[in-house]
């Protein structure tokens, strides 16, 4: 069992802290893996009535650990290994509701993640980031569908092929994000909607949520996206932007085939 995720119960909210700061919370294998365990937890027992995610730090993610993404373009672990696959279709057939408090930084798939979460917290000046194609990727968690579906195909075209940055003051103002706070608020704002959720008639949250979503549309999304993620993560582009990020330089896609 891993430290780099805390869960705690209280309340009958379910905490998952991401606790890996000193590498700003990029999420490992073993993290995807305690992250999975908490949801599963979350669904089995009706003492847990809404699910929290926070972490610790300047950030709340940069997202996949790029040395997993390493492994995958260099032909050492089989794309289908890929560690958040689990914890995406996992979150995004989850029942229960789920809360996210965001500061700072949210990379790939901390971004994406939000758009399954039933209720995002994010400070003012957070960074919300989606650039799988700065690193030659493609996006994942269904966000060709549900990043649209919320802020429009210019904008959402504009996150994913640029990679830059939306506040998280416009995050709230476009729909991303439920209400945006000073940094200092987020955790505190977060657990009091997480605590509300929990005071709430369970069955009839689970329903709503379900009206609300198409999970078989969701995990078709998810497969489409999820063909080419795997092979553009074997690709000699992707191999680059990976190595570039270990040597702290810009990525040259010119000399790549
Ligand atoms: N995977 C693996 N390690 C990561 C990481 C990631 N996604 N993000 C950060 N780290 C590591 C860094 O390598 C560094 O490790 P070191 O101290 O051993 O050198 C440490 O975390 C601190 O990161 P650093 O880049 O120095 O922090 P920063 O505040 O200058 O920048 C980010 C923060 C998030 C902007 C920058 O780390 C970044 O761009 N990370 C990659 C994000 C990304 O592309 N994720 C994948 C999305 S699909």
């Amino acid at each position: 069992m891993t430290d780099l995720v805390r869960t705690t119960l209280e309340g009958g909210v379910l905490t998952l802290t991401l606790n890996r700061a000193d590498k700003k919370n990029a999420l490992s294998k073993a993290m995807y893996g305690a992250l999975v365990q908490g949801m599963v937890r979350a669904e089995e027992e009706a003492g847990i009535r809404a699910v929290l995610f926070q972490a610790e730090g300047d950030m709340f993610t940069s997202g996949n650990d790029i040395a997993d993404f390493t492994e995958v373009a260099m032909g050492k672990v089989q794309p289908e290994n890929v560690a958040a696959s689990p914890f995406l279709q996992c979150l995004a057939s989850s029942t229960k509701p789920y809360v996210a408090a965001v500061q700072g930084n949210a990379v790939g798939v901390g971004t994406t993640m939000l758009l399954h979460c039933d209720m995002v917290i994010v400070a003012e000046d957070a960074k919300l980031t989606v650039p799988f194609v700065n690193l030659a990727l493609v996006p994942e968690a269904a966000s060709t569908m549900l990043l649209p579906m919320r802020i429009g195909y210019a904008r959402a075209y504009k996150m994913f092929a640029l990679g830059e940055p939306v506040s998280g003051k416009e995050a709230a103002e476009i729909g991303i994000a439920t209400e945006a706070v000073p940094a200092s608020q987020v955790r505190a704002r977060a657990m009091d909607y997480a605590k509300k959720l929990a005071s709430r008639p369970a069955g009839a949250l689970k329903l709503t949520k379900q009206l609300m979503r198409d999970p078989g549309l969701i995990k078709h999304v998810m497969e489409r996206e999820g063909v080419a993620f795997k092979e553009r993560l074997r690709s000699p582009e992707a191999l680059e932007a990976f190595r570039a990020f270990a040597e702290r330089r810009a990525p040259d896609f010119t000399k790549v085939a």
